[in-house]
């Protein structure tokens, strides 16, 4: 199998708070990052599509058409906002795990629509520390 993985970034603050969970056990288990203030984050993404190659250009999907999606599926939608207030997120805490799943849930049928690849795996960084993979088995 072949794929390419392109990586984006974008800054974007959310808050770890559970409606499921009363005041207290949100700071006990989050801590300040439950703060409602909310923090930020440079948060890397990657986006790995595979594929046929299309053998006039030897590419799976060409960049533009992946960039385009990803740009206005996710980017400029969570770019300088905080997550929590996105519908996306209102019954779902913003954990990088969660934007992971939502982002290849968004990604998915635009991509399959525009007949290059198929998405297969979706990637956040969100420190250095840290990245969250979320695949699909079909
Ligand atoms: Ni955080």
């Amino acid at each position: 199998m072949i794929s390419v993985t392109r990586r984006y970034w974008f800054p974007a603050a959310h808050v770890l708070r559970s409606r499921a969970l009363s005041e207290e056990e949100n700071v006990s288990l989050y801590g300040k990052c439950a703060n409602p203030n909310g923090h930020g984050h440079n948060y890397g993404l990657e986006v790995s599509v595979a594929g046929e190659r299309d053998p006039r250009t030897g590419w799976i999907v060409p960049p533009e058409t992946l960039d385009a999606i990803v740009r206005s599926r996710v980017l400029d939608r969570f770019d300088h906002r905080l997550l929590n207030e996105d519908p996306l997120f209102h019954d779902l805490v913003p954990s990088a795990e969660n934007i992971a799943i939502v982002v290849y849930r968004e990604l998915a049928a635009p991509l399959a629509k525009a007949g290059g690849g198929r998405l297969v795996r979706v990637a956040v960084i969100e420190t250095p520390r840290n990245r969250f993979d979320y695949e699909e088995t079909s």
